[in-house]
């Protein structure tokens, strides 16, 4: 995959999945923004390399994910890939769920998606761009206790289908990549104790039928093969990688 000349927009880039999508997106030519509320994880993720540039945001914050947009543009003069990457896993009983609770997962997890992906449009237009959102298997199955975070996910996999259709027209392409259980810091961003989070773990682990959680660089492959400009008739597809947890 050769992303010389292009430049990408990964959300999350502090860690996890996103981190290692910046990384490889940079090693495969591109110009990276990565973005985040921690400088100092997003400038981890940089290291060494000038070809990924760091900016601090909270994208529930309003005006965010304009301003992120405008600072790649501002930085390139072009956007070719948007990677709606930053999300956060909650667990959520229904006799636990408040308003405030649903807001703030569904800011992070499909209002700021929404609309980093609005304000890049005239700029993806303008370089046949794409889109790769990020759901999870919970976009496509139930999760019991964490409700919202899955209907999050599926509001994420029907975005991605819907503004595949509104945007196939303009050779804008939308995909997503459903990943299952990966090492990254989501259970503990989530606020789960450590024992809790190591419980989930080797339970997830058991269920799996590859017999192992997957590792962000093998999700991240996914994303870049996803944004490939050579992918030029995949559009509106949701890229399960799970080990074949879906499947059972
Ligand atoms: N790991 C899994 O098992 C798994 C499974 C399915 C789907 N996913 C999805 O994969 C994506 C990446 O997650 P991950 O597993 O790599 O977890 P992660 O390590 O927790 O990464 C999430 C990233 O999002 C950033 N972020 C969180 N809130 C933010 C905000 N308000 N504004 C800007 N950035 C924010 C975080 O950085 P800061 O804290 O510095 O802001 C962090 O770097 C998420 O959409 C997640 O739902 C993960």
């Amino acid at each position: 995959m050769d992303f010389t000349g292009r430049t990408v927009i990964v959300t999350g880039a502090g860690s996890g999945i996103g981190r290692a999508a910046a990384r490889l997106f940079a090693g495969a030519g591109a110009l990276v923004l990565g973005v985040g509320r921690r400088r100092e994880a997003l400038a981890e993720t940089a290291g060494r390399d000038d070809a990924i540039s760091v900016h601090v945001a909270d994208l529930r914050d309003p005006g965010a994910p304009e301003e992120t947009v405008a600072a790649a543009v501002a930085r390139w003069g072009r956007l070719d890939v948007l990677v709606n990457n930053a999300g956060a896993a909650k667990i959520m009983p229904l006799a636990e769920t408040t308003a405030d609770a649903v807001a703030d997962l569904f800011a992070l997890n499909v209002t700021a998606p929404s609309l980093l992906a609005r304000h890049a449009l005239p700029h993806l237009r303008a370089s046949a761009g794409c889109v790769v959102n990020v759901s999870s298997t919970y976009g496509h199955r139930p999760l019991p206790g964490g409700a919202h975070y899955a209907a999050s996910k599926a509001a994420v996999e029907q975005l991605t289908r819907s503004w595949a259709l509104e945007l196939a027209a303009d050779g804008v392409r939308v995909n997503a990549v459903a990943p299952g259980p990966t090492e990254s810091e989501a259970l503990t961003a989530a606020g789960l104790p450590a024992a809790t989070v190591e419980q989930i773990k080797s339970a997830e682990t058991d269920r799996i039928p590859m017999g192992r959680r997957g590792d962000p660089h093998e999700v991240a492959t996914w994303i870049l093969r996803l944004a490939d400009p050579s992918a030029t008739w995949l559009t509106g597809q949701i890229l399960t990688v799970d080990g074949g947890l879906e499947l059972t």
